[in-house]
C-alpha cells in the first residue's frame, strides 16, 4: 500500500481537474496504483481512515460513483453515513445550504457531494470546513471519473502522453467529457471530440480538444475510443431525431472500431446505452475496458479520501 508523498500534497477539497497541477493529477494516479491491491486481499479492509466520518450527498442518481464511494470509505474503515434527498428534510423545504451545515454540525471529515447543478461542490467548499470532494456537479466536472479513466488507460498503455483518444457523443451536456479533456490534454494525449452539432458546445475547442462531426474521422487511428451517453435528463428539449438515427450515425460497431488502431480500448463511464451509442457485441467484446473502469474508481476514490485526509481541514 500507498507511503503518502510527504509534503506534495496539500489540497483540502477535489473539486474539478481545472484546478490540479500534471503533479497533483500523477501523485493521485501513483496513490491509487498503491490501494489497488487492497482490493485482491481475502480481508479487504485497511485501518487508514479509522475514526474518520464521511457523508456522501447524491442529489442526482448514480450507481457506480455512490457505490464506489461507499465500498472505498468502508475498505478505508471509515464510518461512512449516505444521505438520501428524497427522505431528508429538504423534501420539507429545508434549504441546501441549511442541510449542509446541519449535518457539517456533526463534524464529518469529508463530505463527498453530487449535485445537478454546477460548482454546488465549489459553493460549499468555501462555507464549510469538512473536506469535499465534487462526485459530479451538472454538465461541468466529474474529475474521480476521469482519474479512474486515466488510471485504466495508464494500465492498458503505459502512459497517455502522445496517445490518440476520441470522445463520442453528448458533448454538450456531459461532464465526463469536460474532467477528461482537461487531464488528457495535461498528460499529453491528443483528443478529439465527435458528435451532433445540436450537441457539441461553442466552449469545445477551447477545452484543447479537435473538434469533429463524423464519427470516423475521429476514431481513425485512435488508441482509446470513449463513448458517452446522450443526457436525455440534461436536454430542455431534444435534439436528435431518434436513437436509431443516433446509432446509424454515431453508435460504436464493430466496423467502426476497425477504422482505430488494432489494439485500441474502448471505454465508457456509464451508465450504457445498448443499441444507442454502442452496440453489445463491441460493449461486451475484447477491447471492452467498461468494467475494469469501474474497479479502478475504487482505487481513485481510496486514493482521493487518503490524500484528502492527509491535509488539516479548515
Ligand atoms: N459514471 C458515473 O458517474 O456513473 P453513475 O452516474 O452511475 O455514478
Amino acid at each position: 500500500m500507498t507511503e503518502a508523498h510527504p509534503g506534495e500534497w496539500q489540497r483540502k477539497d477535489l473539486l474539478g481537474i481545472r484546478d490540479l497541477s500534471r503533479r497533483e493529477i500523477e501523485i493521485i494516479l501513483e496513490t491509487a496504483e498503491s490501494f489497488r491491491e487492497v482490493a485482491e486481499r481475502p480481508i479487504k479492509k485497511v485501518p487508514t481512515l479509522r475514526g474518520k466520518t464521511t457523508v456522501n450527498l447524491f442529489f442526482e442518481a448514480s450507481t457506480r460513483t455512490s457505490s464506489s464511494f461507499e465500498i472505498a470509505e468502508k475498505r478505508m474503515s471509515a464510518d461512512a453515513i449516505n444521505f438520501s434527498t428524497s427522505s431528508s428534510s429538504l423534501s420539507k423545504g429545508e434549504s441546501l445550504l441549511d442541510t449542509t451545515r446541519t449535518l457539517e454540525s456533526m463534524a464529518p471529515d469529508v463530505l463527498v457531494i453530487r449535485h445537478n447543478h454546477p460548482m454546488v461542490p465549489h459553493a460549499l467548499a468555501k462555507r464549510i470546513a469538512s473536506r469535499v470532494i465534487n462526485a459530479g456537479d451538472g454538465a461541468h466536472e466529474h474529475p474521480t471519473q476521469a482519474l479512474l479513466d486515466a488510471l485504466t488507460i495508464v494500465q492498458k498503455k503505459g502512459s497517455i502522453e502522445g496517445l490518440r483518444v476520441a470522445i463520442v457523443g453528448d458533448i454538450e451536456h456531459s461532464r465526463v467529457v469536460r474532467s477528461n479533456v482537461l487531464l488528457l490534454r495535461a498528460l499529453g494525449a491528443d483528443v478529439t471530440v465527435a458528435g451532433p452539432r445540436t450537441l457539441m458546445p461553442d466552449e469545445a475547442e477551447s477545452l484543447g480538444a479537435d473538434v469533429q462531426y463524423r464519427m470516423e474521422s475521429a476514431i481513425e487511428g485512435a488508441d482509446v475510443i470513449m463513448m458517452l451517453r446522450i443526457q436525455l435528463e440534461r436536454q430542455g428539449r431534444t435534439r436528435l431525431p431518434s436513437n436509431d438515427e443516433y446509432f446509424q450515425l454515431f453508435g460504436l460497431t464493430r466496423e467502426r472500431v476497425a477504422l482505430a488502431k488494432d489494439d485500441v480500448i474502448i471505454m465508457h463511464p456509464g451508465p450504457l446505452n445498448r443499441g444507442v451509442e454502442i452496440a453489445s457485441d463491441v460493449a461486451d467484446g475484447g477491447s471492452s475496458v467498461i468494467l475494469e473502469q469501474v474497479t479502478n474508481g475504487l482505487a481513485v476514490r481510496m486514493a482521493v479520501l487518503f490524500l484528502l485526509c492527509g491535509v488539516p481541514a479548515s
